[in-house]
C-alpha cells in the first residue's frame, strides 16, 4: 500500500462513498473485499488511517499494548538491547525500525529505555526508522518527534534494497491492519466475496457481493482450503503479507522481527465456530454491525492466520518461529526490567503505575492471551 497505489483523489463533495461507489460501477459491479478496505482505511485524504484523527486510546476507537503506557516500549527496549549489542559487531547502521509507528509513542518509549540500558557509544549509533508510508501523516510524526528534541529518529516512507540494515524490526498491530480479500464456500467451491450496491428506498448502500475467484494468487491460495465446511462458510485471505516481507527482506542483512497481533493458526480459523469469518469493525470501543456502512470512519480488521504468514516469510528465506502468547513472551522479556523496579522501589508511585500497566499486558483475558508475538528472523 501507498500513495501512489491509490490512484483516486477525493471527489468534489470529499466523500469516500461517491469514491466507491464509482468504482464498483467501473468494476461492473464488484471491488474486492480488500480494494475496499485499501479506501476505506487509507485514502490518502479521506481513509481512517490517514485522517488527521485520534485512533489509538482510551478516548479513542480502540486499546493497543502501546496505549496501554510506557511499560510495554520499555519491556522490549530490554529485549532488545542484547540483540542490538551484538548487531554492533557488524558494520553498517544498527537500527531499531517500526512499521504502523501511529503516535509515535513506542519509539519514545523503546529509545527511552536504550538510552540507559546501551553504552553511550552504541546508542549514540543507533537509528528507529519509522517507516510511515503516508505524507501527512510522517509530517505529524516528525513534528512530535521534534518537539520530544530526539534526534536518532528517522522517518522514512517505505523500506529500501539499499539499506544494509542490521538490527530490529517491530510490528505491533500491523498485520490485521493489511486489506485483505475474502472467500465463502458455495457448494464445493471457494468463490470470491467483494463489495457491490443496490439502491434501496432511493438510497445507495453497500452491499456484499460473490464472484469467482479471478486473482490468480487467491485461487493458488484456496486450492487446499477445505470443502467440507457448510455452505457459505466464510474466511478472510491476505495477500499483502508477501508484498511486506519482500520490503524487510531487501533492506535487511541481519534481522531480528517482531510482529505482535491477535490471531491464529490456519486451522483454527477454519473452524465450524468461526463460519462468518473474523472481520470486524471498530469505532469508540464498540463493534460496527455493518462493516461497510460507512467507510472512512472505523478501523476493519481481521484475525491473522499465523500460518500463512509464516509460509510466506519462509517462502522468501526468513526463518520464522510458532507465535507465542504475549503473556508468556513478555514475562519472558521482563525478568531484567522487573528486578530493576524492584530495586528501585516497589511502592514507588511511578513503578506502581508501570506495574499496573504490566498486568494489563499480561493478564490472560486482557491481553496477554489475545495477542500473540511472532519472531521470524534472517
Ligand atoms: C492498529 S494500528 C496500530 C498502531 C500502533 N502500532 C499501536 O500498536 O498502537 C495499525 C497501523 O499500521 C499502519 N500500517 C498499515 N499498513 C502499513 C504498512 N504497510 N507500513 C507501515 N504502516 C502500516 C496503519 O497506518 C496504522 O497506523
Amino acid at each position: 500500500m501507498s500513495e501512489q497505489a491509490t490512484e483516486l483523489t477525493a471527489d468534489k463533495n470529499g466523500h469516500i462513498f461517491d469514491l466507491i461507489a464509482g468504482e464498483i460501477k467501473e468494476g461492473n459491479g464488484f471491488i474486492p473485499f480488500e480494494r475496499f478496505m485499501e479506501l476505506a482505511l487509507y485514502h490518502p485524504q479521506l481513509g481512517y488511517y490517514t485522517k488527521n484523527i485520534k485512533r489509538v486510546g482510551k478516548d479513542a476507537d480502540f486499546i493497543t499494548s502501546v496505549s496501554v503506557g510506557k511499560c510495554y516500549g520499555l519491556i522490549l527496549a530490554h529485549h532488545f538491547a542484547p540483540i542490538l549489542k551484538n548487531f554492533s559487531n557488524f558494520s553498517g547502521e544498527v537500527v531499531v525500525v517500526e512499521l504502523g509507528a501511529e503516535s509515535g509513542d513506542l519509539a519514545l518509549d523503546i529509545m527511552g529505555g536504550l538510552s540507559t540500558l546501551l553504552s553511550k557509544n552504541l546508542f549514540e549509533r543507533l537509528y528507529y526508522i519509522i517507516v510511515e508510508p503516508f505524507n501527512l501523516k510522517r509530517e505529524a510524526l516528525r513534528n512530535r518527534l521534534n518537539l520530544e528534541g530526539i534526534k536518532n529518529i528517522s522517518v522514512i516512507s517505505e523500506l529500501k534494497k539499499e539499506n544494509n540494515f542490521h538490527g530490529v524490526l517491530i510490528g505491533n498491530e500491523v498485520l490485521d491492519a493489511l486489506p485483505f480479500r475474502r472467500v465463502r464456500l458455495r457448494g464445493k467451491n471457494w468463490i470470491e466475496l467483494g463489495v457491490g450496491i443496490k439502491t434501496e428506498e432511493k438510497k445507495m448502500k453497500l452491499i456484499e457481493v460473490e464472484r469467482c475467484i479471478q486473482n490468480q494468487s487467491l485461487i493458488s491460495r484456496v486450492v487446499n482450503f477445505p470443502k467440507d465446511l457448510p455452505d457459505g462458510f466464510t474466511a478472510e485471505v491476505n495477500l499483502n503479507f508477501k508484498n511486506l516481507l519482500s520490503g524487510i527482506h531487501s533492506s535487511f542483512v541481519k534481522l531480528k522481527g517482531f510482529f505482535v497481533d491477535y490471531g491464529c493458526s490456519h486451522y483454527e480459523l477454519m473452524d465450524i465456530g468461526r463460519s462468518e469469518g473474523t472481520v470486524r469493525a471498530y469505532s469508540g470501543h464498540k463493534y460496527v454491525k455493518d462493516i461497510l456502512l460507512s467507510p472512512g470512519s472505523n478501523d476493519i480488521t481481521s484475525n491473522v492466520d499465523f500460518d500463512w504468514f509464516r509460509a510466506s516469510a519462509e517462502k522468501l528465506g526468513f526463518i520464522a518461529h510458532e507465535p507465542i502468547d504475549q503473556y508468556r513472551f513478555l514475562t519472558n522479556a521482563a525478568e531484567p526490567w522487573l528486578l530493576q523496579i524492584e530495586k528501585s522501589g516497589i511502592n514507588n508511585v511511578e513503578n506502581m503505575k508501570l506495574i499496573n500497566q504490566f498486568k494489563t499486558l499480561i493478564h490472560p483475558t486482557i491481553m496477554g492471551r489475545a495477542f500473540k508475538v511472532l519472531n521470524f528472523q534472517k
